[in-house]
Formats: structure tokens, sequence, C-alpha cells
């Protein structure tokens, strides 16, 4: 039994005393009451100190023999951050947004229909080992590009061309190849691809969304070219290139991605009449951007999960 206890129990008989002061001759009754009314408050100025005793003694002494750094914290708070791709891709995705574009994001497993059938690649097309793509056992493919959601965006947002309407969308997203990496090359990366269908679109507009979407993601003017590129989802196709910035040096051309006018096959799978309404396409490396950006050597810190990097970015 803890001091506190015994003490309360003594506090608990003394009460009983009080029933005998009726039992008095009426002289003495004073005196008794006194006495029982001194011992109560010693009794209950005891319990006060045992309860602050026992509560102090909960509170595990110092250990002073512990080396000290008094002014510096034992543990420093560490803080989980954005990874840097998503901080891109998240910045890419507003730069599309503000210019009208809706965005949808892609899937991390599709199928043959989605990755070739649906994108014009012919049966047996020698095109469709130029991908490189990983597949299931069941006979899934990890997406090689974000290409695999065209026909996803044109289907669900067909509607919207009733008349002289529009499709406009982006769709960021994870994509695998598998592939040797080197400090270009890494088996997971990042595109964002664009789609956009009108009775007017044209490959002039097609230049004039990437010209202002580069320039607003690197905050500068920038020269765009292009160069014949092939794709059987688009024709004609080209390959698109940015002048480095000159924020960033300046010299030279680098290759940001694919791009061209919608095939009309790509088109007429969705159920959009080829006829009345063309479009174009897009799709490029958000890692590569974000390279650039940040002037890294390699791409495959991206994936590395090292720390010293993530915690530089
Ligand atoms: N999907 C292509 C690639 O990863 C890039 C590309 C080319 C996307 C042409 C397009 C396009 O939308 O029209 O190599």
């Amino acid at each position: 039994m803890s001091e506190v206890e015994k003490l309360k129990l003594e506090l608990k008989a003394l009460g009983k005393e009080y029933s005998k002061i009726k039992d008095l001759p009426p002289k003495e009754r004073g005196e008794f009451g006194r006495k029982i009314n001194q011992q109560k408050q010693t009794l209950l100025a005891k319990i006060k100190q045992a309860e602050e005793a026992a509560e102090s003694e909960e509170i595990e002494p110092l250990d002073v023999s512990a080396p000290a750094a008094p002014n510096q914290p034992i543990f420093r708070p560490q803080l989980g951050t954005r990874h840097p791709l998503m901080v891109e891709l998240d910045r890419v995705t507003a730069i599309y947004s503000d210019m009208g574009f809706n965005v949808m994001e892609s899937t991390q497993l599709d199928d043959e229909f989605h990755m070739f059938d649906s994108l014009n690649f012919a049966k047996e097309h020698p095109a469709r080992d130029g991908y490189d793509t990983f597949r299931t056992r069941e006979g899934f493919i990890p997406p090689a590009h974000t290409s695999t959601m065209q026909h996803r965006a044109l289907k669900k947002y067909k509607r919207l061309l009733d008349g002289d309407g529009q499709i406009a969308v982006v769709m960021p997203g994870r994509v695998f190849r598998n592939e040797d990496a080197d400090a270009t090359h890494e088996h997971t990366f990042y595109q964002c691809e664009g789609v956009f269908v009108s009775k007017d679109a044209t490959m002039g507009r097609l230049f004039g969304v990437l010209k202002r979407f580069f320039e607003l993601y690197y905050g500068e003017k920038l020269n765009l070219k292009t160069q014949p590129g092939y794709f059987p989802f688009t024709e004609p196709s080209a390959e698109f290139l940015i002048e480095k910035p000159a924020s960033l040096g300046g010299k030279g051309w680098l290759e940001m991605g694919g791009c061209g006018m919608i095939h009309p096959n790509v088109l007429k799978t969705a159920g959009i009449d080829s006829e009345v309404y063309r479009g174009f396409a897009w799709g490029g490396g958000i890692d590569r951007l974000a390279m650039l950006k940040y002037d890294l050597p390699d791409v495959r810190y991206f994936e590395s999960g090292k720390l010293e990097f993530l915690e530089e970015y």
C-alpha cells in the first residue's frame, strides 16, 4: 500500500471518532472535538505532501553522465520533401492548364491495344519492337510512352467536338523501357503527352503551343525547331528541339520529343470523323526538362533514392 493510501485510511478511521462526541458528557465534548480536528488537519497536510512526493517520483531523473551539447537539438527533425520530378510535373501541368488544356493522368499498366493497335501500328510492324517494351507474364504492358493515352483521351472528350468544339488535353505519366540505363537513359521515366483536335488544327498551331510552353517553363524567350521523324500515329511526324535557354549557357539544340498531325486512323478508331476533324499530338520527357533546368549530369539520380540528391533539389 502506498503512503498516500495508508494516510487516507487513517483519515477515514478518524472520521468515525466524530460519532463518539454525542456519547460524551457535554463538558468534555468541546475539548475532544478540537483534538480530532487538529489530527484531521495534520493528516490532510501529510496526504498532500505524500501526493506531491509520489508525483515527482514518476519523473525520470536526468542522466548527468550523458554527453551533453546544450546548444544542439538531440536530433534534427527529418521532414520529407516532394521529389524534384513531382515538383516539375506539377509545374508542367499547371502551365498547360493555364493554356486551356485538361489534365488526365496516364495508367501505369496497359495493354497491346492502347500501346500499339489504337496508335496505328500495323500488326507485326517492326516499329513495335522499337519501343523496347516490358511485358508481364499475362501479356500486359507497362506503357513505354504516354501516347498509350491518346485513344482514351479522344474517346473521353470527343463529345466536346460537337460542331466547332475542340479537344485539348495533356497526359503526364510514368513510362518504362526495357533498355540499358546510362547517364541519359533510364528504364523508368516521365513523359507528358498532349492532344488537340478541332476542325482547324494545324502544324503551325502545334509549334505555337510547344514554343509557348517551353518559354513559360524556362521563363525566357527561346527558339524551337523541328526535324523529320517517324511515328505510326502521326502524319506528318516530326521531332522537336529547343535551343538551350540563354540563362543556361544557350549553346546547341536539345531534342525534346516527338509530334505531328494525328493519323486519320487514330481518330477513326476513337470514333471521330477524320474528314471533318484534324488534330495534333506531341509527347516528350519530363526528366529531360528538369535535367536541363538543374544542370544535372545523370538522369539516373531521379530514381536512385539518394538522400544527398533529394535534399539538394
Ligand atoms: N510517344 C513518342 C515517343 O515516346 C513521342 C511522340 C511522338 C508523341 C509523336 C506524340 C507524337 O504524341 O505525336 O517516342
